[in-house]
């Protein structure tokens, strides 16, 4: 892999589902690549109305999850994604090539905007800043959860749309979708996907929960009458994706995970969960706590701030001479 990029909004609480479909997999990659660039994307969480003090400290929050998770600035350039001009000016550029039509489709914009005529504008051309992120860095590959499939595949349509006019600037990205852990459900609503703008928390496990939430969260989820083990998405979604969360977490297929609950019941298999989720979260939130107070934080995103502004300064020079703008 030449070029990973993704980004996490700093709208609140990180998710399992957040960790397990997306940042869990940006360290898993971070070897693998000769370059990893990523972002905590303020600007496209003002597209819902935010209170400018938690924006601030979210921000930072997100930047210090990215370092307690493991990875690491020598590897992957960690920046805020206002540092860097380029993007806002790319995405006006490349907002000027999109359609009214391909962004209504987005399904994102349909279940947050819905229809409605006082959905903020931000919204409706959200997708279009996250292209400009992407192909500003000349990214080959995107690990994220599976809601952002369709506005990848919007990135790489911009991108095609730019290179056949314009000439040819920008790489076509792929997404990194995984095949287990991409799409986590809710915990008591298991139909629909876990998410940190549900109503009741206790459909979401955080990554900053305590032993006893998750605990708690865990032993009430929601499974099925059948008190048997084994993966159906479909007919037992519950289930399935308890039995997701453990697959991504401890790295085991599902084959062999099945195999270990053999003739034992959902109690066990919460049981042995909330025990891996604990063990797994309590060293990262120990480490959370180091960065978030230390000075590091601030000189990483400083530094990667520096860098990926020279990246991106190069690509936006590019497209601006490609689009006839005049630069002195
Ligand atoms: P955001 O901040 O909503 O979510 C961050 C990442 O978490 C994934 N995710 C999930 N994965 C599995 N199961 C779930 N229940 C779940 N919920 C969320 C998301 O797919 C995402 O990968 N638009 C992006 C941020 C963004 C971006 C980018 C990503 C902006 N620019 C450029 C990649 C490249 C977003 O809203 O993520």
């Amino acid at each position: 892999m030449k070029c990973v990029f993704s980004g996490v909004k700093p709208t609140g609480i990180i998710t399992l589902g957040n960790y397990l479909g997306a940042i869990k997999r940006f360290v898993d990659v971070q070897d693998q690549a000769e370059k990893n660039f990523y972002s905590v994307v303020d600007l496209h969480a003002l597209t819902v109305a935010q209170d400018p003090k938690e924006m601030y400290e979210n921000t930072l929050n997100i930047a210090a999850v990215y370092l307690a998770v493991g990875l690491d600035p020598r590897k992957a350039t960690l920046f805020v994604q206002s540092h860097v001009p380029a993007h806002a000016e790319a995405s006006w550029m490349l907002t000027c090539l999109s359609r009214m039509g391909e962004l209504n489709r987005m399904t994102q914009f349909k279940d947050k905007g819905r229809g409605s005529d006082s959905a903020g504008v931000g919204l409706f051309t959200y997708p279009v800043l996250m292209a400009a992120d992407v192909l500003l860095y000349q990214t080959t590959h995107v690990p994220v959860g599976e809601d952002q499939k369709q506005h990848l595949e919007l990135t790489r349509d911009l991108a095609e749309r730019f290179n056949r006019d314009y000439g040819e600037i920008f790489v076509m990205p792929e997404p990194l979708i995984a095949e287990v852990g991409a799409r986590i459900m809710g915990l008591q609503n298991p139909e629909k996907k876990m998410s940190k703008s549900d109503d009741s928390d206790a459909n979401y496990i955080t990554l900053m929960d305590t032993p006893k939430e998750i605990e708690k969260k865990i032993k009430r989820a929601v499974t099925d009458s059948e008190n048997a083990i084994y993966f159906d998405e479909e007919n037992k979604p519950g289930v399935s994706n308890l039995l997701s969360i453990q697959s991504v977490l401890t790295g085991e297929t599902m084959d062999s995970i099945v195999q270990s609950y053999e003739g034992l019941g959902y109690g066990a298999l919460k049981k042995n969960l909330i025990e891996i989720t604990v063990d797994h979260l309590t060293p990262i939130q120990q480490r959370y706590q180091e960065i978030r107070q230390s000075e590091e934080l601030t000189n990483i995103l400083r530094h990667g701030a520096e860098h990926a502004d020279a990246v991106a300064s190069e690509t936006l020079k590019k497209i601006k001479d490609a689009l006839g703008l005049v630069r002195l």
